[in-house]
């Protein structure tokens, strides 16, 4: 059984043109888009997305970061998928993050991280839910998949 991840390429990712690259690694590691969406976040979806953090003193910094413009959202499937996805996200902070990974390769910055992935089975099912109705998730198979 397959497991699932929201992977968002935020809006700083975007402008910078680094969609190709991001997504390029993913493909290249042998894991699976299953849905993707190119959207602008509301606000107020944000504010689902990141409700475990209300009331912490960067919540109005990050809905702000992740509704300021354009994302690429999108569900990966794989064995060990959020695991993985997170390793090759790295650290945080991209001053933190470990060279190979993509804030570690991408970025120096505390708020702005390019990327957001889901950091465990119970919030990769409401993240999903939040950005995609059940039928816009694909079933298909990779030919390769026996072998990554
Ligand atoms: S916590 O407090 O440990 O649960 O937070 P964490 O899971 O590390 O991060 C939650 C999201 O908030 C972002 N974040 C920050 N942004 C700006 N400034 C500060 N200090 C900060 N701390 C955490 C972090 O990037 C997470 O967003 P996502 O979209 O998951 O990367």
């Amino acid at each position: 059984m397959n497991d699932k991840t929201l992977i968002i390429i935020k809006p700083d990712g975007v402008q910078r043109r680094m969609i190709g690259e991001i997504i390029a690694r993913f493909e290249k590691k042998g894991l699976k888009i299953t849905a993707a969406k190119f959207m602008q976040v509301s606000p107020e979806l944000a504010q689902k997305h990141y409700a475990v953090h209300k009331g912490k003193d960067f919540f109005d910094r990050i809905v702000k970061y992740l509704s300021c413009g354009p994302v690429l959202a999108m569900v990966l499937e794989g064995p060990k998928v959020i695991e993985i996805s997170r390793k090759m996200m790295g650290a945080t902070f991209g001053y933190n993050a470990e060279p190979g990974t993509i804030r570690g390769d991408f970025g120096t910055s505390q708020t702005f991280n390019l990327i957001h992935g889901s950091d465990s089975p119970q919030s990769a099912e409401y993240e999903i839910g939040l950005y995609f109705k059940p039928e816009e998730i694909l079933n298909y198979q990779m030919p390769d998949q026996t072998w990554v």
